[in-house]
């Protein structure tokens, strides 16, 4: 979902004027916010159920790296959907969830407002970038240089990586 709306929030600014242009916004406004409630409910979640014990032999540093790079992750997932509903609410439109119901605004129609939103919606597409390119290639070196269980935990069903058994 966080991949889809990425390429819908870049393509969907250079569509012609149109009504499907308004409606692919909406969608992404939509989606963006149900993403915004699956991140709290993970969270609850991750609250209540606490997190896995990081695979044996973990270096410390490692183990604090992985906790940054969630913390950090948890951040831009909240941080993003509220920069986009404020830069929504500063520019002074609706917003409805799928045309169900309507969400109330955040701010009323402010210029200076409405630029903060929408540069930190920029800037935390960057840092999503990063921090989800990091993480990839940090799981990816434990999978093929380590050998460990790091990335069969995050995707179930990956047979265990040559050489070893799985270990989780
Ligand atoms: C995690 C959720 C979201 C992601 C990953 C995301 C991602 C993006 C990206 C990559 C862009 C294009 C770059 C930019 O101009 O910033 C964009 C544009 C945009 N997003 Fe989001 N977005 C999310 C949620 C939302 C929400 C909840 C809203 C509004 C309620 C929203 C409103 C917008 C708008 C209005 C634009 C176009 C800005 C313009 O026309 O210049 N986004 N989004």
């Amino acid at each position: 979902m966080v991949l889809s709306l990425v390429v819908v929030g870049f393509v969907m600014q250079e569509l012609p004027n149109s009504p499907t242009k308004i409606e692919v916004y909406a969608l992404h406004k939509s989606f963006g916010l149900t993403l915004l409630a699956l991140t709290v409910l993970r969270l609850l979640w991750r609250l209540f159920a606490g997190t896995p014990a990081p695979v044996p032999g973990t270096p410390r540093w490692q183990q604090a790296a992985a906790q940054a790079s969630h913390g950090a992750l948890y951040v831009i997932l909240l941080a993003m959907p509220l920069s986009g509903w404020l830069y929504n609410s500063a520019s002074g439109f609706p917003l409805k969830w799928f045309g169900l119901f309507s969400l109330p605004k955040l701010s009323g129609y402010d210029a200076d407002v409405k630029a903060f939103a929408l540069g930190m919606h920029e800037w935390l597409f960057i840092a999503l970038a990063v921090v989800v390119s990091v993480h990839a290639a940090a799981a990816l070196k434990h999978h093929y240089f380590d050998r460990d269980a790091t990335l069969v935990r995050m995707l179930p069903g990956l047979p265990p990586p040559a050489g070893r058994e799985r270990n989780d």
